[in-house]
């Protein structure tokens, strides 16, 4: 007789369904796996067996086979040990036969019979949602699972007699609630940064459309501080957009107690980061950092200290919001929709741009130049806003806290994200939530130039030597622009202020 129990296994954050088949048949005492398991899979026996028997339950002295299928389909982690372990329950009549169809399970099991947290409950969740089963898992993540829907079944147990009583109808489990983190540390205020007023309307901007941004300027100006703030000003995740977050975060198995957040992901890894770490896979197939920033900022601060072929790595993700992880026999595609923001100093230096400043290594313009050849020429084309941060001096310093604060900001950011939201559903396009990810054909209803910004076009797409790509990001800025004006129409100004971003780039380009 063979006992199947439903499980998944992950790819990418999609949820595959499999079927655990458990067999106990009579033969030499024997317990094999079978499926192409991992290593943590193949561990599961142990787990079984000594949870099995803290649990005051004994494995059979039978030959056990347990079968994990589809069979070509590698299986990764340790959430496999609980459908293991149930399927064997029934089969040794601990729990009723029937108890577990209609069920999907996952959980890792501790020696002492305990259900362990896993990652990937909230993706199993709305698997099983939409293959209208219920779902069985740890405890501690029963709160994520309450997200896939509202009328999903959930037994959420803290350890195998837990489940076993739950089933005989003795010790029934209440269904967990859906819940989010409640953020109580304030978040950190633009108003501590003085001066730099250019700097801080480039943030406002960028929030606004979701546009890449490019800080450049000498060491301790404030760029890193202004990029910490950028959070601060951007409005709170939409539903939509929280439940694909918090798909990422938990295949990554990085929610907390089961709770969500509506913040937007901030990512600042380190400049020692592996291309691994930043756009997913390993050994064990796991998002990156630009797919833990989706839908929200990753910020990479001293930009030309990263590998440069790291950064290459980012381009192709940077044009079409998603990164795929070749693995050893398949493929994985993970969202990877973010805000870039990069910080960088001129030099090595770090002072070029400084008035009556003489780099140590040379002529200015040499210095910079082979500080800034480590980031490649299309990766910057991609950057749409680029701004020098000049360093402040004492006498801003000096002077009262700015009288505008995060607040204000945030209100004139999430205005001119509803326009766009509005505008793009209109268009009956509800994926594109920013003028930043507004493709190309739809920038040319949306943003058509008045005549005098046509004009402007014209006159300057010759001088720039604006790409393509180059044009459409200069139309996207500008359609920010107006938005953030409230102008229906984007105008030669915008056009203008569009185009002074891209120019600072260009200009450092040429004079390497
Ligand atoms: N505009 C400012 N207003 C107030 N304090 C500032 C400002 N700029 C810099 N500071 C102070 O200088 C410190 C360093 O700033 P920050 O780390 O942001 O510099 P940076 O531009 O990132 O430098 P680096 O290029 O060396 O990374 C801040 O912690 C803050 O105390
Ligand atoms: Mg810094």
């Amino acid at each position: 007789m063979v006992q199947r129990v439903s499980t998944v296994a992950f790819e990418g954050i999609d949820a595959r369904a499999v079927d655990v088949q458990v067999q106990v048949a009579p033969g030499l005492p024997a317990f094999a796996i079978v499926g192409l398991p991992d290593k943590a899979v193949s561990e599961a026996r142990e787990r079984v067996r000594s949870a099995l028997i803290a649990s005051g339950l004994a494995l059979p002295a039978r030959r056990i086979t347990v079968n994990l299928a589809p069979a070509d389909l590698p299986k990764e982690g340790s959430h496999y040990d609980l459908p293991i372990a149930l399927g064997l329950m029934v089969a040794i009549g601990a729990i009723p036969p029937d108890a577990l169809a209609g069920f999907t399970v996952l959980g890792e099991l501790g020696l002492d019979g305990s259900i362990a947290p896993v990652a990937g409950v909230l993706p199993a969740a709305i698997g099983a949602n939409a293959r209208d089963e219920g779902l069985i898992c740890p405890a501690g993540c029963g709160a994520e699972a309450a997200w896939a829907s509202p009328d999903i079944e959930i037994v959420a147990a803290r350890s195998l007699i837990q489940i076993a009583n739950h089933f005989k109808g003795v010790q029934v489990l209440s269904r967990p609630r859906p819940r989010i983190h409640p953020h109580s540390a304030p978040q950190l205020d633009l108003r501590d940064i003085k001066g730099q007023e250019s700097a801080k309307r480039a943030l406002e901007i960028a929030a606004a459309g979701g546009h890449h941004l490019l800080m450049t300027g000498s060491p301790g100006a404030g760029k890193s501080m202004l990029a910490a703030r950028l959070p601060s000003i951007l409005p709170p995740l939409s539903p939509a957009e929280l439940l694909e977050v918090s798909m990422i975060a938990s295949v990554a198995g990085q929610i907390e107690g089961g709770e969500l957040t509506d913040r937007r992901p901030f990512r600042a890894p380190h400049h020692s980061a592996s291309m691994a770490a930043l756009t997913g896979g390993g050994m064990r197939a796991r998002p990156g950092e630009i797919s833990l920033a989706h839908n929200g900022v990753l910020f990479l601060d001293e930009l030309p200290e990263f590998e440069p072929r790291v950064l290459d790595s980012l381009r192709q993700p940077l044009e079409n919001g998603e990164v795929s992880v070749s693995r050893a026999n398949h493929r994985v595609t993970y969202p990877a929709r973010f805000m870039l923001v990069a910080a960088m100093n001129p030099c090595r230096c770090g002072h070029a741009y400084e008035p009556g400043y003489a780099c140590k290594r040379g002529r200015n313009d040499r210095c910079t130049a082979d500080y800034q050849a480590r980031i490649s020429g299309p990766l910057m084309d991609r950057l749409d806003l680029r701004i020098e941060v000049p360093a402040v001096s004492a006498s801003d310093l000096l002077l009262p806290p700015p009288s505008e604060g995060s607040v204000d900001v945030a209100a004139r950011v999430a205005s001119a994200r509803a326009i766009q939201t509005e505008r793009f559903a209109a268009l009956d396009l509800p994926q594109i939530r920013t003028n930043a990810e507004a493709p190309a054909a739809v920038l040319e209803v949306v943003a058509q130039p008045d005549a005098a910004g046509l004009k402007l076009l014209r006159d300057v797409a010759e001088t720039m030597r604006l790409s393509a790509r180059g044009y459409h990001r200069v139309l996207r800025v500008a359609r920010t622009l107006a938005d953030l004006d409230g102008a229906e129409q984007v105008g030669r100004l915008h056009l203008a202020e569009a185009l002074s971003y891209r120019a600072l780039g260009d200009d450092l380009r040429r004079a390497a």
